[in-house]
Order: C-alpha cells, then sequence, then structure tokens
C-alpha cells in the first residue's frame, strides 16, 4: 500500500507543526531508517505493539557477534565456559534493575519465560487460604484472572472490581472501599494493570502505597505498560511486577521476569522443587531443602543463558532511545488517531468509528479498542477488517486481546449472553462462543486494536486513517 502522495505531506507538515512533542523524537525517525529498515522496504504498517514489539537489526547483530565469538557451557559451575554464561545471566539481572531503577536491596529479579509464567509462579505460591482475598480489576489480562483458579482452589473470596462502560476505567471509591477490607490475619492480593491491554487505561499508581497501607501485596501488570512509558521502582513498589521481554524490544522471545520485592518473596511459599532451586534434595529419605529465599528458589531448571544476553542488549538499546522519547512519541500519535477517529464521519453524519475507553490522551497508553462502523450504525466484521487491513500491509489485532472483562463491558455483554458459551460440557471454542453470542443477541463480542511502539511514526499512523476512510458510506454488508 503506497500513502496518498498529495495528501501525506500537507498532513505530515500540519502535524509537525502542531506537535513539538513529536518533533522532539525525530531521532526515532533515523533510528527506523537505519536499524528497522525492513519495515519501510516491505510496506509495513505496523500496528501491533501491544502484541510484540519490534526488534532492532543492531540487537541481532549484538547478540549474533556475542554468541559467535564467546563459547558457553550450562551455568553455575567453576569452570570457565559456565563462569562465562553465569556471568551474562547476572548481567542481565542487573540490567533489569538497572533499566526499572530498583534497588537489589529490595527486589530481586527472576528470569520466567514470559509474563504468564511470571504470574504462575505468584499464583501457585501465595499463601491464599480460607480467610483470604484476592481483588482484581476486571480489565486484567487471563494471565491474572486465572490467579483466581489458585485463590479459589485455597479457599481465598475472589472480588472483581468492575470497569465502567464510558471509559472502562474502575471507580476510584470504588478501589478504596474494597482495599480499606482486607482479611485481618490471612493473605490479602490486589491485582490490576498498569496498563489495560484492552484500552489502554491507566490505572493511578498510588493505588499501590494505599493497598500497601491497608495490609494487601500487589501485583502490577506491566506487560502492556512497560513498553513505552517508565515504571520507577525507586518511587513506586509493587510487590510483584510480571513482564514480557518480547513486548518492550521485539527480541528474545521466551524470556520474561518477575520483578518481586525481597519482603513480599519470603511469603511464598513453592508447591514444588526443581532442578536449581534447591540446595539438596534426597531420594531416600525424600527431604529437600529449598535454596536461600531469592532468585533461585523460583527459577526452575537452566535459565535461557544464552537468550539472557540479548535481553542486557535490548534494555541497552532501549535505553539509548530513552523510553521517556518513546511516550512522548506515541503519545502525540495515539492524541492525533483518536482525534481524527472523531472526526471521522460517514456522508450522512454518522461516525465511522467507535472507540472503547478513554477518547483522549488523559491517563491512557497508544493502545486504541475500536469498532468501525457502517452509514446505518452497523459494526464492520472485525476478522474481515483485519484480513482487508492486511492486504494493505496493516497489521492490526482483533479479538478479545485475553482480556475479557474490557471486552464484556465494552459491548455491553451480560452474564446471561455469555452464560450461552459454558451451557456444554465440552470446551467451547472463541469461535463457537463469538457466533453463539452474535446470533443470540446480535452484539458483536470482538473488537478491533492499534498499538504504537518504539518506532512508530506518523506515515503508520496516517496510512490507517486512509485504510479507514475506504469505508466511508460503504455498507458493512457489502464488505
Ligand atoms: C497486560 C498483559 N499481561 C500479561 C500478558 C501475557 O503476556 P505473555 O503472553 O507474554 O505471557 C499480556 C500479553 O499480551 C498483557 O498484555
Amino acid at each position: 500500500m503506497t500513502t496518498d502522495t498529495t495528501r501525506y505531506p500537507a498532513a505530515l507538515d500540519a502535524f509537525l507543526s502542531a506537535s513539538s512533542a513529536y518533533r522532539a523524537t525525530a531521532a526515532i525517525d533515523a533510528l527506523r531508517a537505519q536499524d528497522y529498515s525492513r519495515l519501510d522496504r516491505a510496506g509495513h504498517v505496523y500496528l501491533d505493539y501491544t502484541g510484540s514489539g519490534l526488534y532492532a537489526e543492531s540487537q541481532l547483530r549484538r547478540h549474533q557477534a556475542l554468541l559467535t565469538d564467546g563459547v558457553f557451557g550450562n551455568p553455575h559451575s567453576k569452570n570457565p565456559t559456565s563462569l562465562a554464561s553465569t556471568a551474562m545471566v547476572e548481567a542481565a539481572r542487573a540490567a533489569v534493575l538497572e533499566f526499572f531503577r530498583a534497588s537489589a536491596d529490595e527486589y530481586e529479579v527472576i528470569f520466567t519465560a514470559n509474563a504468564s509464567a511470571a504470574l504462575k509462579l505468584v499464583g501457585e505460591s501465595y499463601t491464599f487460604a480460607a480467610g483470604s482475598r484476592f481483588l482484581l480489576t476486571y480489565d486484567n489480562h487471563n494471565s491474572v484472572n486465572g490467579i483466581r483458579e489458585f485463590a479459589r482452589a485455597r479457599g481465598a473470596t475472589v472480588t472483581y472490581l468492575p470497569v465502567g462502560a464510558s471509559a472502562l476505567r474502575v471507580d476510584p471509591e470504588m478501589v478504596r472501599a474494597e482495599l480499606a477490607s482486607p482479611l485481618s490475619g490471612a493473605s490479602n492480593l490486589f491485582a490490576y494493570p498498569a496498563q489495560s491491554n484492552f484500552s489502554g487505561v491507566q490505572h493511578p499508581l498510588a493505588w499501590i502505597d494505599e493497598a500497601h497501607e491497608r495490609g494487601w501485596d500487589v501485583i502490577l501488570d506491566a506487560a502492556a505498560f512497560a513498553p513505552t512509558n517508565r515504571l520507577d521502582l525507586s518511587v513506586v513498589k509493587p510487590d510483584f511486577v510480571p513482564l514480557s521481554f518480547y513486548k518492550m524490544f521485539g527480541y528474545p522471545t521466551g524470556v520474561g521476569a518477575l520483578l518481586a520485592r525481597r519482603s513480599a518473596l519470603a511469603k511464598l511459599a513453592r508447591p514444588w522443587f526443581a532442578g536449581g532451586t534447591i540446595t539438596i534434595a534426597s531420594v531416600q529419605g525424600e527431604g529437600w531443602h529449598r535454596l536461600a529465599p531469592g532468585a533461585p528458589g523460583f527459577e526452575d531448571g537452566t535459565a535461557d543463558f544464552l537468550g539472557l544476553p540479548a535481553v542486557t542488549i535490548g534494555l541497552e538499546h532501549l535505553s539509548a532511545v530513552g523510553i521517556d522519547v518513546v511516550h512522548e512519541r506515541v503519545t502525540a500519535l495515539a492524541g492525533w488517531l483518536l482525534e481524527r477517529a472523531r472526526d471521522l464521519t460517514h456522508g450522512n453524519g454518522a461516525p465511522m468509528v467507535r472507540v472503547f475507553g478513554p477518547q483522549d490522551m488523559t491517563a491512557r497508553g497508544a493502545t486504541i479498542a475500536f469498532h468501525l462502523l457502517d452509514p446505518a450504525g452497523e459494526t464492520f466484521d472485525v476478522h474481515r477488517m483485519e484480513l482487508l487491513a492486511g492486504e494493505r500491509g496493516i497489521s492490526l489485532r482483533t479479538g478479545c486481546f485475553c482480556n475479557p472483562g474490557d471486552g464484556v463491558v465494552a459491548h455491553r455483554i451480560t452474564a446471561d449472553d455469555m452464560a450461552a458459551c459454558f451451557v456444554e460440557q465440552r470446551a467451547v471454542t472463541f469461535e463457537e462462543c463469538d457466533a453463539l453470542i452474535r446470533t443470540a443477541t446480535g452484539k458483536m463480542p470482538n473488537t478491533m486494536r492499534v498499538s504504537l511502539g518504539l518506532v512508530s511514526d506518523f506515515a503508520d499512523v496516517f496510512r490507517f486513517v486512509e485504510f479507514v476512510e475506504r469505508y466511508r458510506d460503504v455498507s458493512a454488508r457489502e464488505i
């Protein structure tokens, strides 16, 4: 897909003169041309950074050079190749602490496969019991929602804080009221995303202190927040922070982390042991001693010792660009997109776009969920639109993004509507559930999403708007 050569220069000029914040990020244009040249060479409009970040070509070259020059064995022995691997693993741990400004006295970095594995570590080890509470917002990712199964299995009470229909935010008074009543004498856990991966809503980080004051432990899911926002753990002190590194800088995949406060980690009780997590285990006496509290007790088996240096390289790359610069850039671009979404209308004056969640950039990130509407207000089939966008080189995402809470509120799907998907004993698929709800209620349970990241530029968002404009005065049935 090529950009409209007549309108684009004028639109770019207008945007640049209106946005000094974006102009100040021009270094990213040079970086994109040099280090992400494959994007423009192949005509990609990449709008799925909340799905995955993109790697710079230089990250790959640095990682490959390191592996090509070195000889690395399994860590945690005293031979030279093992020591070299251990050094790389520990360098990655130090780089994570430094990036998030976390003190090594206060935080541990536990390497995991991804954010979901980090969350599972907390869920399975948290000391839920009858009398505990697990409090969580509606807009959590399913990998947080899944913790409720551990909580319920051990008799804890699970409470959801709903999001409101207009902006998909949680009422702060409701949060305060729930936080005011932890169950005394038990462990109480509060979980929320720093940024919803559905709506882009950013919840107050001040909730962390409020929760602590009332005796709660806090999971701050930073998987969707960390790629374009500064998370400063010298200022805010969540107990558990799950992350996936591919979302921050694209490569490597398969490595995430749980940043955990040492004090909170000490309270966890792991349900099993594995190679590397214990000092000794006996097969005769069936005894085992866990390693001193800390990261090794939570890293099962051999760490991804060849992948972890790529985390250090990725963090250095993101630091060199500047997370604040990335933040300013995506904020400016997403702000422009939201304004355009508001202005796009059909010939009869009906809106072409319905955005779910905040309509401006106040307390939100650069992830935008929406439906495209026809002149009669009917919703275009999201899956068909994903394919049509794809034909024009645009990568956007459709579905529920593993965030069913935001989805049901955005689309006003009731518990009764959803019940249709749970009648059968067998596992009903996502597609079947979608069809059941659409047939029974006429509601569209799925959503379209665009999300911006490290090297997003004005051409990306302009070309997306051009794509939407193709559907002016087109009926949803026609496509
Ligand atoms: C907010 C949030 N939490 C958790 C996850 C899970 O991440 P992963 O699939 O890398 O484990 C995601 C992934 O999209 C996310 O957006």
